[in-house]
């Protein structure tokens, strides 16, 4: 399908993502739900996002944490009720914030019934066992056999998230029913998820080892083949192209396409932005941050952390927490900030043993819900949450809200700057450990090192990481400013 789609007509500064198991329960079962997201929309207001994206909300067997679908146009009564989520449309637009949902269209549950009975819908081996050497991202490989005996089928993820066929026109006309059902009901747009795999080598060839490292580190195993007839493919706009038409032009999408930064100039012909995630891998290190800001395309989604990563006291260490904000939001594009970022949450340990993890894959300690006050489970829940509540270093959302030095104060602050900023992103010279950003009247800087830097000049300053305090003569390490240069 040719897509008629001209670009970039949304505007969309600050995404914030809510994962919705772990945001606010309102029923006291301990899980997050629909209501739960309404109640406490007043803090991503607060906050200044433009957004509200939910991780997903269908029904769902749960086998990947709601991205395994078994019903695209149904809410699982886990969340709620369509009337629930009618409301939080509703919700967000009295705001003035957008709803995006998260759709899923590189595959579906195991229990969809285009499963049983649209098997022309997936993807199924010539052969009496796998088609090749292609591996699944949760590890072994991605072929297994249909319980029902019809052969074995694909699935780029856990074998209960069988891969759809997109060189069947099917499979694009129904999802494109899909998005015009939720743009109906008012959601104004989609974070798009695995979209480098919506089309596959038509040959099912075996993939070739890895002469490099990849950019965007996966499992050691994944990592020695280079990914080139399961993902990314050059025709993979078709597809696209679909989702665009059925979305609609004035919608706002933002993919998530696995592969470097300079080659999502295929997505971004159909979509308003996609994640970046070289930054997110990047060390908190200037060469590499240097290098992720450089390769960014101009519609670039920035992105921290989510649900599937380490949060950023973990990753980049709790002393450049504050900094890695600064630096995110400033920068331009979209920002996206995942729940809890904003309190300066680190990970959790995950579920309690004997207790089985929930994610086979190790992400609960990136799930825990939001600590909203000193009550009783951070009142995230009445009854047992699912994962602990986990009270970030800073305070609960209500503590942090009365001091005027907390991480939230330092976001909401940085929101509303980001505002004022206009376009371009010059990644500039400086010292070996000081990451100086220009954003076009406005200086960005750093210290990424371990020592105390001395100060890059600067003009009036806007925000410094550690307080209003002015620009003194050296910047310690985490800490940075915002100037007008
Ligand atoms: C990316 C999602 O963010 C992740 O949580 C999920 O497991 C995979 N896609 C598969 O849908």
């Amino acid at each position: 399908m040719k897509s008629t789609w001209s670009g970039g007509g949304a505007d969309v500064g600050v995404v914030y993502q809510v994962y919705p198991r772990s945001f606010q329960d309102s029923t006291g079962d301990g899980e997050g739900d629909l209501r739960g997201i309404l109640a406490r929309l007043d803090h991503v207001r607060d906050l200044g996002a433009d957004a509200l994206w939910t991780s997903p909300i269908n029904v769902s067997p749960f086998a990947d944490g709601g991205y395994d679908v078994a019903d695209y146009t149904a809410v699982d009564p886990r969340f709620g009720t369509m009337a629930d989520l009618d409301a939080l449309i509703a919700g967000t637009h009295e705001r003035g914030m957008k709803l995006l949902l998260d759709l899923v269209p590189c595959h579906t549950s195991i229990e969809h019934p285009w499963f049983r009975d649209h098997p022309e819908r997936y993807i199924w081996s010539p052969t009496d066992g796998p088609a090749n050497n292609w591996l699944a991202s949760f590890g072994g490989g991605a072929w297994s056999p249909d319980p029902g005996g019809r052969g074995w089928y694909l699935h780029s993820f856990y074998p209960q998230q069988p891969d759809l066929d997109w060189h069947n026109p099917a499979v694009a006309s129904a999802f494109a029913q899909v998005l015009g059902f939720w743009r109906e009901r008012g959601v104004d747009g989609f974070r798009l998820d695995a979209i480098d795999r919506l089309r596959k080598d038509r040959e099912l060839r075996d993939e070739p080892p890895a002469a490099h490292p990849p950019r965007l580190p996966e499992q050691p195993e994944l990592d020695r083949l280079e990914h080139t007839r399961s993902r990314d493919q050059p025709d993979v706009g078709a597809a696209l192209a679909a989702l665009r038409a059925g979305a609609g032009d004035d919608a706002f999408l933002v993919g998530e396409a696995y592969v470097p930064s300079d080659r999502l100039g295929r997505y971004l012909e159909h979509l308003d932005r996609c994640f970046c995630f070289e930054l997110l891998h990047a060390d908190w290190r200037p060469g590499p941050l240097r290098e992720a800001l450089s390769r960014a395309p101009e519609r670039a989604a920035w992105v921290l952390s989510n649900h599937d990563h380490p949060r950023l006291p973990n990753r980049v260490g709790a002393a450049n927490a504050r900094a890695a904000a600064l630096l995110l939001l400033t920068l331009p594009g979209t920002a996206v900030v995942y729940q809890g970022d904003e309190l300066g949450m680190a990970d959790g340990p995950g579920r309690t043993p004997p207790a089985p993890p929930d994610d086979r894959f190790g992400r609960d300690p990136y799930r825990h819900p939001m600590a909203w006050d000193t009550a009783r489970n951070g009142s995230f829940t009445t009854g047992d949450p699912w994962l602990a509540v986990v009270r970030p270093s800073g305070g609960s959302v209500a503590e942090q809200e009365r001091d005027p030095g907390s991480m939230l104060h330092l976001y909401r602050d940085l929101i509303a700057l980001r505002r004022t900023l206009g376009p371009g992103l010059e990644v500039l010279d400086s010292r070996e450990n000081v990451l100086l950003v220009r954003r076009g009247e406005h200086l960005v800087a750093l210290n990424v090192g371990d020592e105390p830097e001395p100060a890059p000049a600067a003009g009036e300053l806007l925000r410094h990481t550690h307080g209003p305090a002015r620009v003194g003569d050296t910047l310690a390490p985490g800490e940075g400013f915002i100037a007008r240069a």
